[in-house]
């Protein structure tokens, strides 16, 4: 807490100043008014000042801060030299805070305070790759809903989210983080999770200000290791990377980050063609870009910026709005426009955009807008929140095999064994980006499987995690401890069935988790292979934050599951799918590889001049591996069977070609399928890949029952970008097909 004296100064201070610049500003209409007289009350150093973002640096409610950096940045939020603060959440905090610029800087202009509401914030959905594998937006929205109502009742105002990087790179870890490798389902899994987070209304105190991120390229970071270089050409840039962001703006995404890499040698932080020219220009995006963490500073490593100051005169010309702990825009920006080196107008143009967000915010009606402690009390952790992270993530989990009908097990089920160490874990299906949540609070594989019977035994066969797990440090594996499998095979051996969990912790994807080996971490694969020997019966389910190498595992075990990182309700949404009580009904947003080298791998790729000749040598192929997935882009099984039959295709009116198909439930029990549409351009004037998603459908069918699926085709769907940016859509034939994954499905063909 302040102290008194603090408390009774800041009170004193706040009289007079306040009420001087909101009456200034309420004279204006609308809120560009209302910004430009804010504007013109503006010194320089409080205007660079809404551009420059602090971490939080300190207890807020504990003493002040009286020495070194931290009470360097003390004095410059009081000084009005600060526009917003990350990672400072709860509602004594976050007021307290306010309070201080609100109250004691000149003109009171309150704080943003961001955080990394990646997929929730205290109560956790499954990772936004997971959430992906539902092609569920109704659910996605509201999954982003509720972690909006969550963090925005603990006093946060803008979420870091969503990632909308398409990866192709499994080796990255932040694939967790996005939609997969698949732009128009990136696309529209990002716009579901903009309004998810905004709402209708940006200034009601449960919604709050989305970011898309992290443009540009950085999905695609050179051999799958982060912070790495970007070099793709204009071909890939815009019709791969450039939609998902395009998609956000049109959808009113209010804040964009920039990136850590450089593309094609410059840094995203500096790059004018993205932040300037496409992104504000072209695409008239009236919100703000924060820059990365230390972004601008970075380019000093980059070797693109001589110093910090040089820096900031890069980004800020680049148009980066806001800086994000590199110090460069508040140390170096007055002086360089000063010098003449930076108009006071790319300025007055970055401060702008941020005091708009913050009028739409509703900040200067109520800066405690975001901050009741009642209602923090509330929503943390809110039973509701619960239930809808429950059903998102029974959503997420993927069926990749099952036969022998192993699946769904019977409720009367007996001698069921549990082994791995997963299956114990309440910590790692939180995911890494868990930074509001509390550590060890999801319900693990074997609480969920207790919901349903006691008739299981459970044996972790082996270590996983030794010593810490924590978002800053290397995880340490077990890579040589067998000495439990002995235990775990003789209970494997006399069991009827064995549930096995094996895969990644939590920590082993996320920022700056790049892997070369897609494998089980440690000696999972052979724990595996030790109960393969005794139990055939092996339920696989797969814990995993990216695609993972299954090869052993799909020739030998008849069911397996991705359950990703579930989040909060982890064990009882894979309690519910084995036990039937759930119909699996996710599709892999991302292709699951046969092995390492043929990473990066994705479904759409282009047909080469040397395509499939099976039995010769000189074809575009490896002499050791296949060229396709081991689990296609867009594959996931149910407990019902789907048959597709019937396709009508009506290209009469070619700005809306009609796509028709009739989807049968052909078994016994009631289930959801993801009817999936693929076009491809045959001959176009650049080249395109061999099938492209264009459009799909959840839809729910009772056994026996037959639904007809429309999808429409417009120029959207049919054209594609030419190398200087220019949409185009070219007449002549396509193919189309519509199916159950990218590798099956019907096909027919329409002249455009
Ligand atoms: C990440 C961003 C994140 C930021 C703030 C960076 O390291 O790249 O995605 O929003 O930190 O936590």
């Amino acid at each position: 807490m302040f102290s008194d004296t603090l408390r009774q100064r800041l009170l004193v201070f706040s009289i007079g100043l306040i009420a001087m610049t909101t009456s200034y500003i309420a004279s204006a209409d609308t809120i560009d008014d209302k910004v430009d007289a804010l504007l013109a009350k503006m010194t320089l150093p409080e205007k660079i000042g809404q551009m420059n973002q602090y971490n939080g640096f300190w207890d807020v409610t504990g003493p002040a801060p009286s020495e070194g950096d931290a009470e360097k940045k003390f004095s410059h939020l009081t000084q009005g030299l600060v526009g917003s603060v990350l990672n400072v959440s709860g509602v004594e905090q976050v007021r307290e805070l306010q309070k201080l610029v609100v109250e004691e800087s000149r003109l009171g202009i309150p704080l943003m305070f961001g955080l990394d509401v990646i997929h929730g914030h205290k109560t956790l959905s499954p990772i936004p790759l997971a959430e992906a594998a539902s092609w569920d937006l109704q659910a996605i929205e509201k999954s982003a809903r509720v972690a909006a109502i969550e963090s925005s009742a603990r006093g946060i105002n803008w979420t870091f989210a969503p990632m909308v990087d398409i990866s192709r790179d499994a080796r990255w870890g932040r694939v967790m983080e996005g939609a997969g490798e698949d732009t128009y389902l990136g696309q529209k899994v990002g716009v579901a999770r903009v309004k998810g987070f905004q709402g209708e209304d940006l200034s009601k105190p449960d919604t709050i200000a989305a970011t898309a991120k992290h443009l540009a390229g950085y999905g695609f970071s050179e051999a799958g290791r982060d912070y790495n270089l970007v070099d793709v050409g204009n071909y890939t840039l815009y019709n791969v990377i450039l939609p998902p962001f395009k998609s956000a703006v049109d959808a009113g995404v209010k804040t964009v980050m920039n990136s850590f890499n450089t593309l094609n040698g410059v840094p995203a932080t500096a790059s004018k063609l993205l932040q300037r020219d496409i992104l504000k220009t072209q695409w008239g995006f009236d919100g703000f870009i924060i820059s990365d963490w230390a972004s601008t500073k970075e380019m000093i490593y980059h070797g693109y910026s001589e110093d910090l100051k040089h820096a900031a005169e890069q980004a800020v010309k680049a148009g980066s709005d806001m800086d994000m702990e590199s110090y460069a825009y508040v140390n170096h920006l007055q002086e360089l426009v000063q010098e003449g080196k930076v108009k006071e107008s790319h300025i007055d143009d970055a401060v702008r955009r941020i005091l708009k967000v913050k009028f739409e915010l509703g900040l200067f009606d109520d800066p405690y807008r975001y901050v009741d402690d009642a209602r923090e009390t509330e929503q943390v952790y809110n039973a509701a929140h619960s239930q809808a992270a429950l059903d998102m993530a029974k959503r997420s989990i993927v069926m990749l095999k099952n036969e022998q009908n192993l699946l769904p097990l019977s409720k009367e089920q007996k001698k069921i064994a549990v082994i791995g160490p997963l299956a114990e874990d309440k910590n790692s299906p939180l995911g890494s980006w868990r930074i509001g949540s509390d550590d060890n609070t999801a319900v693990s594989l074997l609480e969920g499987l207790a919901n349903y019977t006691h008739d299981i035994s459970y044996q972790k066969g082996a270590d996983f995690i030794l010593g810490e797990q924590s978002f800053i440090k290397e995880l340490v594996v077990n890579e040589s401890d067998t000495s439990g499998f002995p235990d775990a095979v003789a209970l494997a051996k006399e069991s009827d069935v064995v549930i096995m969990m094996l895969g990644e912790h939590g920590f082993h994807s996320g920022e700056a988790r790049s892997r070369t080996k897609l494998d089980f971490p440690g000696v999972q694969q052979e724990l595996l292979e030790a109960v393969y020997a005794v139990n055939k019966n092996i339920v696989l389910l797969v814990q995993t934050g990216r695609p993972l190498v299954l090869d052993w595992a799909e020739k030998h075990i008849p069911s397996i599951l991705v359950t990703w990182q579930l989040g909060s309700q982890s064990g009882n949404a894979i309690a519910k799918v084995l036990f039937g009580d759930y119909n699996p009904s996710g599709k892999l947003p991302m292709s699951f590889p046969r092995s390492v080298g043929q990473v990066p791998l994705y479904y759409n790729v282009m047909q080469t001049g040397r395509p499939v000749t099976e039995g010769t040598v000189f074809w575009s192929h490896y002499i050791d591996e296949r060229n396709d997935a081991l689990f296609p882009f867009g594959h996931g099984l149910s407990y019902s069977h789907f048959t597709y039959s019937n396709l009508r295709i009506d290209d009469s009116n070619k700005k809306a070609i009609k796509v028709t198909v009739d989807v049968t439930n052909d078994s016994a029990m009631d289930g959801e399928e993801v009817v999936q549409l693929y076009i491809r351009d045959r001959v176009a004037s650049l080249t395109r890949p061999i099938k492209e998603l264009k459009g799909f459908e959840k839809i729910s069918l009772k056994a026996a029952e037959t639904e007809s699926v429309q999808f429409t085709l417009t120029d959207d769907e049919l054209g594609f970008y030419q190398l200087d940016g220019n949409f185009v859509v070219e007449n002549g034939d396509f193919d189309v097909m519509v199916g159950t994954s990218s590798m099956s499905g019907i096909a027919g063909e329409f002249r455009l």
